[in-house]
């Protein structure tokens, strides 16, 4: 499909042929621009609905060239789960759960590496990099094998959940684990990628990432049978799937398929939250935290690459950012678990989390059609429910061990 780059600052373009990542002129973030009179006319929606619920379903909508190769494991097409269980402990009439932890390696991530390493191979990369928390490089090692690219990614050591670190290793990546956080690894990554060295970079201030991740929003409003919800709740981190996802709804309201728009709201953790304390103090910058914390170690980011296109969405949709506290994320762990039989990791149950504090203070109402993205599986990071949940109950063989344990008489 014919596209270019924009920047979100000047305005700028830059040619699809040309690899760019920030803008030169400015600095800032880009994003990927489509002629929408041209599309209104060649996008189908209900070829769409004879394809397999998935990213490439909205193929027309995806910013690469027509026969290019597609690098896919299967990606998109996740459930919506109508979620009646919780719905009715949070107060709420209608809720559902977009859970992302089906996607192939376990995370939203793969919607964007799909388009962003079919793009790697498009412009003829060999060598493809990031730095994460645990799932972008989880998905980017898979996708990097799919593809017989080289891979390198680049950890902050030590805080990493144990399943992702093994994901990024079995896909035969180049793991560097930096003495620093995400944000220390972030730069870095970005610097190299700079430097000229055939490295492709494909974090999230990569726009042709964010349109695979876009797809999100089509998959609810397909599932939904054409309807709009009236708010969505992501956790945000680096703050490029909120307003990924945010792009995703303009699109279709731009393509004339939509006239509503929901509200989006963003969750951060408590101790990682500049972009919720900057929205809340009406400010158009955010003030990076410099040593992030939290028990969502996936959303552990002090200084997010995509704060201004995150606080563009939630302004403009009428949306909020809003924080919660560790307790709070792994008691909604649990509770989503526990009543809709859905594992999901920490960062995840942030949406929960900041869901049920948003009804409590009445900014979420009961009347309201709510999704809640959760973004990861929770078999991610075992060690953490270790924490949070009951001990196993270690018996003797015997009946009436096993009896006294569950509390039988015998
Ligand atoms: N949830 C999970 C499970 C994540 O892994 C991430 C980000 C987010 C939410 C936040 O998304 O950054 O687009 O706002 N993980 C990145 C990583 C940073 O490296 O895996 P975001």
């Amino acid at each position: 499909m014919d596209h270019y780059l924009e920047c979100i600052g000047c305005g700028a373009h830059y040619s699809s042929s040309e690899i760019v990542y920030v803008c030169k002129s400015c600095g800032d973030l880009l994003e990927v621009r489509y002629d929408y009179d041209s599309l209104r006319e060649s996008v189908d929606a209900f070829l769409w609905r004879v394809r397999p619920l998935s990213v490439w379903r909205y193929e027309e909508l995806l910013p690469l060239d027509r026969g290019s190769v597609k690098v896919s494991l299967g990606e998109g097409g996740t459930s919506l789960h109508r979620s009646i269980r919780l719905a009715e402990s949070l107060g709420l009439k209608r809720l559902h759960v977009k859970n992302e932890g089906e996607n192939p390696t376990g995370s939203f991530k793969d919607r964007g590496m799909t388009v962003g390493v079919s793009k790697a191979v498009e412009i003829g990369a060999e060598k493809v990099a990031c730095a994460s928390t645990g799932n972008t490089s989880a998905s980017l090692a898979a996708y990097a094998a799919r593809a017989g690219l080289e891979c390198v990614v680049v950890i902050p050591s030590g805080k990493v959940a144990l399943g992702k670190l093994a994901q990024a290793v079995v896909y035969g990546a180049r793991v560097l684990q930096l003495e620093g956080n995400f944000d220390d690894a972030l730069r870095a990554v970005v610097e190299l990628a700079q430097s000229k060295i055939g490295l492709y970079l494909l974090n999230s201030i990569n726009p042709y990432r964010l349109e695979g991740q876009k797809t999100l929003a089509y998959e609810v409003w397909d599932q939904l049978g054409g309807k709009v919800p009236d708010t969505v709740i992501v956790p945000v981190g680096n703050a490029g799937n909120i307003a990924a996802i945010w792009k995703g709804f303009q699109d279709l309201n731009q393509l004339g398929l939509i006239s509503d728009l929901p509200k989006m709201i963003g969750i951060q953790a408590e101790r990682a939250s500049p972009i919720a304390e900057a929205f809340r103090r009406g400010l158009s910058r955010i003030d990076p935290v410099p040593n992030p914390e939290t028990v969502a170690t996936a959303i552990r980011i002090g200084s997010p690459a995509s704060w201004k296109k995150a606080l563009r969405a939630v302004r403009s949709s009428k949306g909020l950012i809003e924080t919660v506290t560790d307790e709070e994320i792994l008691e909604s762990q649990k509770l989503l678990a526990r009543l809709e039989g859905i594992f999901v990791e920490p960062a995840s149950a942030a949406s929960i989390a900041g869901l049920k504090k948003l009804v409590e203070v009445g900014a979420v109402s009961r009347e309201e059609d709510v999704i809640c993205v959760t973004t990861g599986h929770g078999l991610k990071d075992p060690e953490v429910v270790g924490r949070a949940c009951e001990k196993p109950i270690t018996v003797c063989v015997d009946q009436n061990s096993i009896k006294k344990a569950l509390g039988l008489n015998s």
